[in-house]
């Protein structure tokens, strides 16, 4: 097992980055973010963002785990809302690696929704739209991708990968 060819590299990954963060930056309303990350693939991503973010930010996090078999997710979300932080009356930016059958992303907004912030943007360096289940879009988005599952970067098949600096094809070796 390894991981296949890079799809997009580090360098590629910095400059999308930052010209996603002045885009979020100038969309933002004015004042303090409060920026909450859906651990645990976007970790990476989310420090990069908002370390680029013109803003003074308060830090949540949301951890998301789906049931099933690691390269295929699977519908139902377990969301873990114990460091969310204060998202009652805040600007709240949604940051996350991966938006594919949309089911993450949708159940992670609805949550915070329910928890009355002033506002909610959400943000995702990668985006499968022909793998959408549910109607959702992101309000940013750095790449849109192909239907291929990729790796590195903060994004991990089985728990592997996780820490290659740049987007990697996943392929498993035949026996
Ligand atoms: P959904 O389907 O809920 O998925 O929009 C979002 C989450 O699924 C994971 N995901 C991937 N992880 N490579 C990964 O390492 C992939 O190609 C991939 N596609 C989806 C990811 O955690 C994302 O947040």
């Amino acid at each position: 097992m390894s991981a296949g060819q890079v799809l997009i590299s580090r360098d590629e990954i910095r400059a999308r980055t930052l010209a996603l963060a002045q885009e979020v930056t100038l969309a933002l309303p004015p004042g303090p973010v409060h920026a909450v990350v859906i651990l645990k693939s976007a970790i990476f991503f989310g420090v990069d963002l908002i370390r680029a973010l013109g803003r003074e930010a308060s830090l949540g996090f949301l951890f998301a785990s789906s049931y099933g078999d690691s390269a295929e997710s699977a519908g139902a979300v377990a969301l873990s809302a114990d460091a969310l932080g204060r998202v009652t009356g805040q600007n709240v930016l949604l940051i996350d690696d991966i938006l594919d059958t949309g089911n993450t992303l949708a159940a992670a907004a609805e949550t915070l929704r329910a928890l009355r912030p002033a506002s909610l943007r959400t943000c995702v360096l990668l985006d499968k739209p022909s793998r959408r289940q549910v109607p959702f879009e992101a309000d940013h988005v750095g790449f849109p991708i192909e239907d291929v599952f990729v790796v590195g970067y903060g994004m991990d098949f089985g728990g592997r990968f996780r820490t290659l600096p740049d987007i990697r094809v996943y392929r498993q070796e035949k026996k």
